[in-house]
């Protein structure tokens, strides 16, 4: 689980208040930011004015252009502050995850569902354009989880 949530397509919107989205996983070497100078502000669209969906356009046509701007059929933005694990470890995030105080009041069944049914998760485990991807697939890691919650989520 630790290997999709911390993989780059994951943690590149996934943040903290920078505000600053990541660019690592790509060709500019791990801890890359994104260019142009990208901040998402306080809402995490995007600064006023140059919102993130004016160059992720939303539309579901396939992602096929290498180095494009990805899009998919929901506005793109960064994931709130409190769901910020970027940089994190596999045994911070176990913490993180079964605790809704670090969730946005999430419960590990609710995350469950996101996983299943989020379109920036079926993005990321399927960006198309030649990027990387963690394995697996949503379905096997929102069953990964149930199956955590159901063992007593234990963080080894
Ligand atoms: C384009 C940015 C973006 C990408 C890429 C992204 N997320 Fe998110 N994520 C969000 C946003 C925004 C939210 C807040 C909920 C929403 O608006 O859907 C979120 C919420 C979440 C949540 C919390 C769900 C809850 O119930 O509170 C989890 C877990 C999550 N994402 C996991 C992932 C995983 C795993 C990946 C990679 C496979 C991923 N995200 C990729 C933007 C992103
Ligand atoms: C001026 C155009 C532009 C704006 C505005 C913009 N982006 Fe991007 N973004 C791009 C381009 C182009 C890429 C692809 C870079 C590459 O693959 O070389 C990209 C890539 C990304 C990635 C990396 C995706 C991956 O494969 O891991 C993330 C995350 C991202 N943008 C988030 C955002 C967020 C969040 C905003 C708004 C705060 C935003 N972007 C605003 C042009 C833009």
């Amino acid at each position: 689980m630790a290997e999709a949530f911390l993989h780059p397509r994951c943690t590149n919107c996934h943040v903290g208040d920078s505000g600053v989205p990541g660019w690592a996983g790509l060709i500019y070497g791990a801890g890359a930011v994104h260019g142009m100078n990208v901040q998402a502000g306080e809402s995490r669209i995007g600064a006023e004015g140059l919102p993130c969906r004016t160059c992720h356009v939303t539309s579901d046509a396939p992602n096929t252009v290498p180095r494009a701007a990805p899009h998919i059929e929901e506005p793109w933005q960064l994931a709130p502050v409190t769901l910020a694990w970027q940089g994190q470890s596999a045994s911070a995030l176990c913490a993180q995850l079964r605790d809704p105080a670090q969730t946005d009041g999430q419960d590990i069944a609710e995350i469950a569902d996101h996983i299943r049914t989020s379109a920036f998760v079926a993005w990321g485990f399927a960006p198309g354009a030649g990027r990387s991807a963690p394995g697996g697939s949503p379905a096997r890691l929102a069953q990964d989880l149930m199956d955590w919650e159901a063992a007593g989520a234990p963080c080894p």
